[in-house]
């Protein structure tokens, strides 16, 4: 008998997943990414666009992340030559003769997005009906980045962070969660607003108490954005959570975080390196916990606890084949 799944969905939902941070993949290298329970290879033509590819040559099977150059805009295979371009349409042969009409690979479409190299991904294949926005602007610090590689997680549960208000106090110790702006879904898109307070003992302040708003913006199940305005000093940052299904029982997490800048450098870039440390300190403290739990259908939800029912709703678009399946 197979094994139970732990969740009752499936376990790659579509959306935009995240597969490398833009720093990862520099002009003419070709670099291989674990997703959705396969491999992709990626690469940059010669204006610079990402691009991504299944990774098995048509020719005869070799694997275009082991060996695969980029020449022009088009990638060569190490085996006999054969070039795919960024469509994985077969440009040229190393051999004689025609290429064969056959000879095409799978492309997956691609977007670049504050940096970070996003796929789009589809259980059934059709193309992207959303888009990210870009919310990285000038004068804010550039982006720092922190991989989580190999949790035991899905990222409908990573994601429902966001709403399961009733956790900020639990797992991450702020107080007085209030919600600002309630959950308002618009497509593709989820967003809401909360107030917590957090008390800075740890950092040697005690009795001090920071205070920030908790803008959220939910982008799908794989990509999170963040923008936190911390009235008590001042400050403006935006943290990213990019979360990608490796296979059907593991994620990979991608987070980032940036700051406004403040008049003075060196404090932007002291206070910048505070917020990415807790960011990432803060992101750690869910793993235990979404490693271990179980997924609830029916979970017994009490009043202080956030839109759980409305986000799970939300999700559901982003499982087209389990709709087929109905
Ligand atoms: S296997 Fe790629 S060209 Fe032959
Ligand atoms: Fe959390």
């Amino acid at each position: 008998m197979p094994a139970m799944s732990r969740y009752p969905f499936p376990s790659q939902p579509a959306g935009w997943f995240g597969l490398a941070l833009s720093d990862e993949l520099p002009a003419g290298e070709v670099i291989t990414r674990e997703a959705f329970g396969q491999e992709i290879v990626l690469f940059r033509d010669e204006a610079g666009n990402a691009r991504a590819l299944d990774p098995f040559c048509p020719h005869l099977g070799a694997h275009l992340g082991h060996g695969g150059t980029v020449v022009g805009d088009s990638i060569k295979c190490p085996f006999h030559g054969f070039q795919f371009n960024g469509q994985g349409k077969c440009v040229a042969i190393g051999t004689s003769g025609k290429i064969p009409p056959r000879a095409e690979l799978r492309s997956w479409e691609v977007r670049e997005v504050d940096g970070i190299v996003i796929v789009w991904h589809h259980p059934t294949g059709e193309p992207p009906s959303f888009e990210i926005p870009s919310y990285h602007q000038e004068g804010w610090t550039d982006l720092m980045w922190h991989t989580w590689g190999r949790l035991k997680a899905h990222p409908q549960e990573t994601s429902e962070n966001s709403v399961d208000l009733a956790h900020f106090k639990h797992v991450h110790g702020y107080e007085d969660v209030a919600i600002v702006k309630p959950i308002e879904i618009d497509d593709a898109t989820l967003r809401i607003s909360y107030s917590m307070k957090r008390d800075l003992s740890s950092l040697g302040m005690v009795g001090q108490f920071v205070e920030s708003v908790f803008n959220v913006r939910v982008h799908g199940l794989g990509y999170s954005v963040v923008e936190v305005d911390v009235a008590t000093f001042n400050t403006e940052t935006r943290t990213y959570v990019i979360c990608t299904p490796l296979n059907d029982d593991e994620v990979i997490l991608r987070g980032g975080a940036t700051m406004k800048k403040m008049a003075n450098e060196q404090m932007t870039e002291q206070i910048s390196k505070l917020v990415f440390d807790g960011f990432v300190a803060d992101v750690e403290q869910d793993f235990a916990i979404w490693e271990n739990k179980a997924y609830l259908t029916r979970p017994v939800l009490s009043e202080g606890d956030g839109p759980i029912g409305a986000y799970r709703k939300y999700c559901r678009q982003f499982y087209p084949q389990q709709d087929a399946a109905e």
